[in-house]
């Protein structure tokens, strides 16, 4: 296997690849068995690499140092106390924490039993909690007594199980201490060696009706996350690496856990909020030299000002990505400026599990483009039947089925999986976009009516669904509204209930009922109340009329409009 990382090396691997050779890197090459979690962590202490720093933390009151060796201390302990709680292979088991070394430590003890790792983001409020356990039917959860608050047990009968950080012990509420639990168990585990279709980790994530779904992937994925670590994040065993999103979010854990640690690296975790200042310290004190970030964040250091940069020595910094939401060519030209290195940038999806398109180390980069797909997978661009389109031809970015990190399924939902593979063959990632004649990837839209606000992706039905619970709304209609700094905001249209009159009040109240039942990031961040929606006869809003209105544009045909 060839893990050189020059353009020549690309393009000879571009046809000659396969998965296969990179299989061999691991034991279940030998054995047919595999755990994620060995491969992370154990077998760096295996062949000698214990003492070196897997984790370094830090966030405004706390700092830590955990080597490879101490974090598979830590994951076996909180291995044992899941066996000890009778958590089994193949439950699903959440963690709502934020992204401190317990969470860490939890993690890998939940996969080395052979459970399914469920990561909630820490910031979910009461309503998005519940739906992601009740669908995933959890049977355990880690949290601090202060999250819990947010966790509607009473609702929630399969969910037995609470291990508390910073929490005490309550048998009959089901209660145990994270502390006294892992003190209490052996430092030894033997692993849970599993298959390689073995369910590993669920995300939930947003589509433009329903619920948000549950996208499962299983261990073998591991190859895909191990490979685009070094092709694309170009890690090399000395590097001292940084992604900063939450594991909450599939970047946090395909590139914020898996590619890294898979790849024996120091991955630096930073809790806390973001700051311009608080990000570049973070850089300069750990001596970054591999940075993972994203759009909205670039945008906000560039808001910040040159000067602050010069404040800080970045010297460390070799490379730079990011993913998301599409990254402003302006923005690469800043970052060229100040950073003096260029901004990568990446695409992929929570539903691809890994990097699928990217603008390699070496590659020429064209601002504005995706970049070129990774050997091994091949990306196109593909009309309603599955045909491959001819340069600068927009259509529907899709993925030629199988490749390793795709979902295996959405959870409980077969119905929802297969919306996915319509046309015959492939992956439909519901991006439009088109490929240059060099084959880069130009990204246009979403296809659908999902918002993606800051990087994060919200489904309207969601927001909606929330904020008809309001006693003052009748009616609500969810769109994404262009904005500059953060690609797009929240926007929601709205018909009062009789008895309520409109007012700057009744806006802010009604945004802060959103926040504080679903997520902050869920909320509108513009709100604008209407006699009455547009619907089809059926009763559904019609959210493309709501986009026109908003972008003054036409709104196209009506005939299902119901009046
Ligand atoms: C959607 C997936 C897994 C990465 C984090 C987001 C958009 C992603 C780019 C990019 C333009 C991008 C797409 C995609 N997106 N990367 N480089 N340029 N748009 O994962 O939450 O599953 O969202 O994010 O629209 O479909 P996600």
């Amino acid at each position: 296997m060839t893990t050189g990382n020059n353009l020549s090396d690309y393009e000879k691997e571009k046809d000659t690849f396969q998965w296969s050779d990179v299989e061999k890197v691991f034991s279940w090459h030998q054995t047919g068995k595999v755990n994620v979690a060995y491969e992370c962590v154990d077998r760096h202490v295996e062949e000698g690499r214990g003492d070196k720093i897997a984790l370094s933390y830090s966030d405004p009151v706390r700092s830590e140092n955990i080597t490879y060796e101490q974090l598979k201390q830590h994951s076996n302990r909180f291995a044992n106390l899941l066996k000890r709680l009778h958590i089994e292979k193949g439950d699903r088991v959440f963690i709502f924490l934020p992204r401190t070394p317990e969470f860490y430590a939890s993690f890998f003890g939940v996969l080395k039993i052979g459970a399914v790792v469920g990561p909630l983001f820490e910031a979910f409020m009461t309503a998005a909690v519940q739906d992601r356990l009740d669908n995933s039917e959890a049977v355990a959860l880690v949290t601090t007594p202060q999250l819990l608050k947010r966790v509607p047990v009473d609702q929630l009968p399969h969910l037995k199980k609470i291990i508390l950080v910073g929490g005490e012990d309550n048998q009959q509420l089901g209660h145990y201490s994270f502390e006294k639990g892992v003190f209490q168990e052996s430092s030894d585990f033997s692993m849970e060696w599993v298959d390689l279709e073995h369910p590993m980790i669920i995300h939930y994530t947003s589509g433009s009706t329903g619920k948000p779904k549950g996208v499962l992937h299983v261990h073998h994925a591991m190859i895909q996350h191990y490979q685009t670590g070094k092709w694309v994040l170009d890690l090399n065993s000395d590097d001292i690496y940084w992604c900063t999103a939450d594991p909450g979010w599939v970047t946090g854990t395909s590139y914020g856990i898996f590619a890294p640690w898979l790849n024996g690296v120091t991955n630096v975790i930073r809790g806390g909020r973001f700051s311009p200042d608080d990000w570049y310290q973070t850089l300069e004190t750990n001596k970054v030299t591999v940075w993972y970030s994203a759009p909205t964040a670039f945008r906000m250091l560039m808001g910040a000002g040159d000067e602050v940069v010069e404040k800080y020595d970045l010297s460390n910094v070799r490379h730079i990505m990011s993913v998301g939401e599409p990254l402003n060519p302006e923005v690469i030209r800043w970052g060229l400026q100040v950073y003096k290195k260029r901004i990568h940038d990446t695409w992929w999806m929570t539903e691809t599990g890994g990097i699928v398109i990217a603008n390699y180390p070496q590659m020429e980069i064209r601002p504005g483009s995706m970049g070129r797909p990774i050997p091994g997978v091949h990306a196109a661009i593909i009309d309603d039947n599955g045909l491959e389109l001819p340069p600068n031809t927009m259509g529907h970015l899709a993925v030629k089925t199988p490749w390793p990190s795709l979902m295996r399924s959405i959870w409980n939902n077969p119905e929802k999986y297969k919306e996915y593979f319509q046309i015959p063959g492939w992956y439909v990632s519901g991006d439009t976009a088109y490929q240059d004649e060099d084959g880069y990837f130009w990204f246009q839209g979403r296809e659908d009516d999902v918002i993606n606000t800051s990087g994060e992706r919200v489904g309207p039905f969601e927001v909606e669904s929330k904020l008809v619970e309001h006693p003052a709304v009748a009616e609500a209609g969810v769109i994404g509204k262009p904005d500059e700094l953060r690609g797009q905001i929240i926007k929601a249209f709205i018909a009062l209930r009789d008895g309520y009159a409109p007012s700057e009040e009744l806006k802010k109240e009604i945004a802060a009922f959103v926040k504080s039942g679903l997520a902050a990031h869920a909320s509108p961040r513009e709100i604008e109340f209407k006699d009455k929606l547009p619907k089809t006869r059926s009763g559904k809003i019609m959210r493309r009329v709501l986009k026109a209105w908003e972008l003054g544009l036409p709104a196209g045909d009506l005939s299902t409009l119901e009046d």
